[in-house]
């Protein structure tokens, strides 16, 4: 008995970042010369071999199209797609896997709510509320959606810190709010957005919210029906899933209601010459041939997500969260835009470069210099041009990081900025 005490047990607290890095192929390439430090998960992640392998295999062995066939492979085309649905529900609390409508990604989903839903509700003096963090995709479909319907479009603004200026909530909210719009994690600052404010001032005046998952639902355990949100909407690329599919959560009996965003095969009922009748949610909502492999890998990548248990996940950002907030601090010449708190930020850093002059070198020079340097970030107005110049800026620097990325690439990035900043300033 004794000796069986002394067996050393794996910490299963802490994730063994060499070994899951060696899972993701894309992670040990070189990139002009230099080990590739990719930091730039928030526009994509890279994937692990399980969840390409997965892609191979519906191929090689399942290909046909779901709903439209009784021999074996559409059979098991079909059982694999659902089953797809069934896992990525439950992944973030779907009250059922048909209150999930599998999209190409968050910004069909946003898409599909702010026509789908809006046309059916929305109507002239109504009002629309979004936030100032929004990326796009998050705006532009409300703004739409207003003209259409001759709502108003307010914005809820953000204050210096990153945060959002929730003392104005009460005077934005009002009789006329039909629908609240926000992010859980802004794509630019890293704020993490706390949804229970927003949904207990839509709630009060009977509006619905929209939750744009994109950046948070990949970082933080999400559950759809602990949060209290409406719709939610999110990726499969940004968290180890492929491009192409992403997916639309929503509150089972707005689905139902709701029209249908497109129009074709695999969503009917009946059809006449001049009309037609639609079948059910979710399936009413996925015209055409869906991105069924897409589907299945993202089933793989929740899979892959829960096995390492976000615990494990959340804890080890944190931290990564906590070390580059520090290194940055330390850093000359460096803004560093959004929260100052590790508690209140995901692994999400806007900065710009400082010349000795006060000005800034361009964030697409630092981005192709890190390139040379084998540094993956993005430069630009990271789709939310908004934002962007609410803190006087027209281009942003970004490095976001996801689980797999290390201290000592935390050490590379400061290590590539001054060796950045020396060559453009001398600084
Ligand atoms: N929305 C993605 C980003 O922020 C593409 O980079």
């Amino acid at each position: 008995m004794s000796g069986q005490l002394t067996v050393p047990m794996p910490d299963r607290k802490a994730l063994d970042i060499t070994a899951l890095r060696l899972e993701f192929p894309a992670l040990g390439r070189e990139v002009n010369g230099h080990g590739l430090v990719y930091l730039d998960s928030a526009a994509t992640s890279q994937k692990p071999r399980r969840v390409i392998e997965s892609l191979t295999r519906f191929y090689e062995r399942h290909n046909a199209n779901p709903h439209r066939g009784v021999h074996t492979l559409a059979e098991e085309a079909t059982a694999a797609y659902e089953g797809a649905r069934a896992r990525v529900a439950a992944f973030v609390n779907a009250p059922a896997p048909e209150a999930l409508v599998f999209t190409r990604n968050t910004t069909e989903a946003l898409n599909l709510v702010a026509f789908s839903w809006a046309e059916a509700n929305l109507r002239a003096g109504d009002e629309i509320l979004v936030t100032g963090l929004e990326h796009h995709s998050n705006l532009l479909p409300w703004q739409r959606a207003a003209e259409r319907s001759g709502a108003v479009l307010r914005v809820l603004p953000v204050e210096d810190s990153g945060a959002l200026a929730l003392d104005e909530l009460e005077e934005l909210v009002g009789g006329h709010t039909r629908l609240i719009a926000f992010s859980g994690m802004s794509n630019v600052l890293g704020t993490i957005v706390d949804p229970a404010p927003l949904v207990a001032a839509a709630r009060q005046v009977g509006a619905v919210t929209v939750m744009d998952g994109a950046q948070s639902v990949p970082h933080l355990r999400t559950d759809f029906q602990a949060l209290g949100v409406d719709f939610l909407a999110f990726s499969g690329h940004k968290m180890l899933g492929p491009t192409g599919v992403g997916a639309l959560v929503a509150r089972p009996e707005l689905l139902e209601a709701m029209p249908p965003f497109l129009l074709g095969g695999g969503m009917v009922l009946d059809v006449g010459e001049q009309s037609a009748k639609w079948i059910e949610a979710p399936w009413k909502f996925e015209a055409g041939t869906p991105a069924v492999a897409e589907a299945v890998a993202l089933g793989e990548a929740v899979a892959f997500i829960e096995n390492l248990g976000w615990d494990r996940i959340q804890a080890h950002e944190e931290s990564l969260v906590r070390y580059a907030l520090d290194s940055f601090a330390r850093m000359d010449g460096l803004r560093l835009l959004g929260p100052t708190e590790p508690e209140r930020r995901g692994a999400v850093f806007s900065f710009e470069l400082l010349d000795r002059a006060g000005g800034i070198v361009h964030p697409h020079d630092v981005a192709g210099y890190l390139d040379q340097l084998g540094v993956a970030i993005r430069a630009g107005h990271h789709c939310a041009k908004p934002l962007v110049r609410r803190f006087g800026a027209v281009a942003l620097c970004r490095a976001s990081f996801y689980l797999y990325n290390t201290e000592a690439e935390v050490d590379l990035l400061i290590e590539a900025l001054q060796q950045t900043r020396k060559f453009f300033t001398g600084a």
